[in-house]
């Protein structure tokens, strides 16, 4: 026996293992395997087919599970809509009572929830007991809370959005289904979940804890299965809401399936995420911080730092640490608690990792392994650095999701925040510096939605975790996730569409027109420009009469030198609109690229003036808007009422400007979570034909408010409006490139708009099959849609057409973790 001070000097250990007989005696408990979970009881279907799951760490299997196909995603789906009236009826307190029910018995059954989820997945007992387990009963209680508060407070005047299909991967099976059941229910939705195929087992644990609680039946629902069995309950008419985690690959699909339908989603996709390491930074910290980034759960991690990106003095001395420290890591046995990186899920993955290691080496990388073996029965990958690598190699820019990491250098900061930021992703960055000022000043400057400062992979129930870009749209956790399940309640009589905007109106309908041309120009009523105008002066100042576009703070003339005929309601020609084209649309998206980032930079005081100027001009102005107004057939009243309610809107944003702010989170770590409220960057805004100017007041007051730079488009007749507005723009000191608007065809310029990578945000006003072409579209880069049928009740007067929904709507969360203390 070896005494302490060889110990000391070895670091041997002995096993440790958790013995699984509780975890393997409940799997026995169902020696034909397991049917699913509908309506509060446990279903074996007759015709649908089985497979079989398998324990990673020995590839042995566990036991066998049901491919639903559709009869058992309708049932179950049927199911949560049969529950949801009673569910969504309960008072706040009944069911937080039941969360909170939910939460004990996760606490309970800790000890089997942690070893049959090692087991099912692979990953390390140490993690699943004191992470995954430990952090499914917060969000739990958390949200056993918020069921609390539902109805109350900010949360007043909503309503859960319905039967909500939950898709989710295999890395952490239990933990995000707590972050998606949590909400959902706490929100008074009903749930059908649709575990990953490899590790679907704590998900059916779960629905014996539902049983065990009581919770009413058909409020949680489990269909197993693989992606058919996803895409069924994706394509079911039934669901309200998809919430998914999974690769941006089936995200895209999903976004696909989903546009146009009405359907909310969120999406919580893949990432490459940036660690970054200045030259001041604690070496040794960053050295564990590099294990907890990549290493934790065997490096399948959404957020994993996978990319190290170290200032060029540091590099030498961290590549070195970072070598010895591997050289110690444990890879082995799951269930041993002395054990650091367990299991791959599954042999795909084991081979996708294999795959792409080694096309980086061929692509030049150096790729650096433990000398130690890894072990042979099982599916095991050690953990590898990878230098040397071109950041444009396929190893640099995709998610290996695996243990390897590559490592570039940088030489300044604002050379590392060009290569953080150099990815089609933006789900988490962590910045490695002792200078407050620094980290400070480079967290806002990532795009990602959660920025760790010192530390890296935290999460809490309290904070919102979500993507910029391709790492999909939507929080998961805190108040910011919550709003992914609730609704505005609407008064009015319902219609189609989120909370029935297209029911009532509180405007008359004007009947202006825009001529229709024949298909290709020219031809029809589309005019080349030099021809004069028929039936008004657009432009009322009778010497340039050329209705013209506005774009990067200047008039432009379309690019392909056509206008277009608008027709007040009796029929006679009132004026002329710009027809852009594609042209015009990529020269707007430029035009706003680069005033994004100036304009974001402003302080929300100065837009505040800018807003508040605005709306002063426009009150100015009032008689040109109203006589444009009453050309499209708005009656004199109704006019000037637009016009005042116009005014007041623009106030309401300046209000907003310096107010909309974040906030600090309760997270239980010694540091703050700071969620703060950032733009999306560009975003197009089709606003509603009618109201004309107060629709385009209304969609673009908002985004510039929270601080995007815009391309507007005002639709059809809408674009009378133009020449006003415009000069109203150049008169109240808004930026060149912060709005530009084209007039024109909404069939002509949305392909280009909704397809442009350029492009951050959607928001549409128009139609249903509009709606759903820029949905459609949106996937290129998965810029965020909003699409609504308008106008509704209350965009004169009424709150629905503005305040904080729109607001949410024009933002992303960033959340940054600063830890404080030595
Ligand atoms: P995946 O995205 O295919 O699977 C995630 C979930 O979606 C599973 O429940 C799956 O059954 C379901 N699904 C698959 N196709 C579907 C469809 N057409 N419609 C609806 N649901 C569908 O991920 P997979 O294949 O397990 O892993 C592939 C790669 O994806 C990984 O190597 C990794 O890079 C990435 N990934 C990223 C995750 C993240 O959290 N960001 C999680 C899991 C995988």
């Amino acid at each position: 026996m070896s005494d302490v001070s060889e110990i000391f000097d070895s670091m041997e250990y002995g096993p440790a293992p958790e013995d699984s007989g509780i975890a393997r005696e409940w799997i026995a408990g169902r020696p034909d395997g397991f049917g699913v979970f509908i309506d509060g009881a446990w279903r074996t279907p007759e015709d649908a087919g089985r497979f079989d799951t398998f324990e990673p760490a020995s590839g042995q299997v566990l036991t066998r599970l049901t491919q639903s196909g559709r009869a058992e995603v309708e049932a179950a789906v049927g199911a949560a809509r049969g529950a949801l009236p009673r569910w969504r009826g309960l008072s706040g307190h009944e069911r937080a009572r039941f969360l909170y029910a939910l939460a004990r018995g996760i606490q309970k059954h800790a000890r089997l929830f942690s070893v049959l989820e090692t087991l099912d997945n692979g990953k390390p007992i140490r993690e699943s007991r004191d992470i995954d387990i430990p952090l499914v009963a917060r969000h739990f209680y958390h949200h056993a809370g918020w069921a609390q508060l539902s109805g109350s407070g900010e949360l007043a005047d909503h309503e859960p959005v319905g039967v909500v299909g939950q898709i989710i991967p295999w890395n952490f099976p239990l933990l995000m289904l707590a972050w998606k059941v949590a909400p959902a229910l706490a929100a008074g939705n009903t749930v059908v979940l649709k575990p990953a195929e490899f590790t679907s087992l704590t998900a059916l644990l779960f629905a014996d804890l539902c049983l065990e609680v009581g919770l009413p039946n058909g409020v949680f629902n489990v269909v197993t299965g693989d992606g058919e069995t996803g895409a069924a309950l994706v394509a079911h008419p039934g669901v309200d809401k998809i919430a998914f985690t999974g690769s941006t690959e089936v995200g895209r699909l999903i976004r696909e399936a989903t546009a146009g339908s009405g359907k909310r989603l969120s999406l919580e996709l893949g990432g490459k995420s940036p660690f970054v390491v200045f030259d001041d930074a604690d070496l040794d910290s960053v050295v564990e911080g590099v294990v907890d980034a990549i290493w934790f759960n065997q490096g399948q991690v959404c957020c994993a730092g996978s990319r190290i990106l170290v200032q060029e003095g540091a590099a030498a001395t961290l590549v070195d640490r970072l070598r010895a420290r591997m050289e110690k890591l444990r890879v082995g046995d799951p269930l041993d608690k002395a054990t650091d990186m367990g299991a791959i899920v599954a042999p795909v993955q084991l081979d996708r990792i294999r795959e792409m290691v080694e096309e980086g080496r061929r692509e030049g990388a150096e790729v650096w392994q433990p000398s130690w073996g890894i072990p042979e029965e099982g599916w095991f990958y050690p953990p590898t650095l990878c230098t040397g690598l071109h950041p444009d190699a396929r190893l640099a820019r995709e998610e290996v999701f695996g243990p390897v990491v590559v490592l570039h250098t940088f030489r300044t900061p604002a050379e590392a925040i060009q290569m953080a930021n150099d990815t089609r992703y933006g789900l988490a960055a962590s910045i490695w510096t002792e200078n407050v000022n620094q980290a400070l000043h480079i967290a806002p400057a990532i795009k990602a939605g959660t920025v760790w400062v010192n530390c890296t992979n935290r999460f809490d129930a309290a904070s919102g975790f979500g993507g910029y870009r391709e790492s999909g749209f939507g929080r998961e956790g805190g108040l910011e996730g919550l709003w992914e399940y609730l609704r505005p309640i609407r008064t009015a009589p319902s219609g189609a569409g989120e909370g029935g905007e297209r029911a009532g109106r509180d405007l008359p309908t004007t009947g202006a027109t825009l001529e229709t041309p024949a298909p290709s120009p020219p031809g029809g009523t589309a005019r080349p420009q030099d021809a004069s105008p028929a039936g008004a002066d657009p432009d009322g100042g009778g010497i340039d009469v050329t209705a013209k576009l506005y774009i990067g703070g200047r008039q432009a003339r379309p690019d392909g030198g056509y206008t277009l005929l608008v027709r007040g309601p009796e029929g006679g020609g009132v004026g002329e609109v710009a027809r852009g084209n594609r042209k015009d649309a990529r020269n707007a998206v430029e035009a706003a690229r680069k005033a994004a980032g100036p304009w974001a930079a402003r302080t929300a005081h100065n837009r505040a003036q800018v807003l508040f100027y605005l709306a002063e001009n426009l009150s100015q102005a009032s008689a040109e808007f109203e006589a444009r107004l009453r050309d499209l057939g708005t009656d004199g009243r109704g006019a000037a009422a637009e016009v005042q309610a116009s005014v007041r809107r623009l106030f309401t944003y300046a209000a907003w400007a310096d107010k909309f702010d974040g906030r600090v989170h309760a997270t239980p770590f010694r540091n703050v979570t700071l969620a703060m409220n950032e733009p999306l960057g560009v975003v197009t805004v089709v606003s509603p034909e009618t109201p004309a100017l107060l629709g385009a007041i209304s969609s673009l007051a908002p985004l510039l408010c929270a601080g995007n730079a815009v391309i507007g488009v005002l639709p059809g007749a809408a674009g009378h409006i133009a020449g006003p507005l415009y000069r109203l723009l150049d008169g109240s000191d808004v930026p060149g490139g912060v709005v530009n608007l084209l007039t024109g065809l909404d069939d002509e310029l949305r392909p280009t708009l909704a397809d442009h990578d350029g492009v951050d945000g959607f928001w549409y006003f128009g139609s249903a099959g509009g709606g759903a072409d820029v949905e459609r579209r949106s996937i290129g880069n998965m810029k965020r849609t909003w699409t609504r049928s308008a106008p509704g009740p209350g965009w004169l007067t009424g709150e629905a057409g503005e305040g904080e929904a729109f607001l949410r709507e024009a933002t992303q969360v960033k959340n940054i973790w600063i830890p404080y203390g030595e």
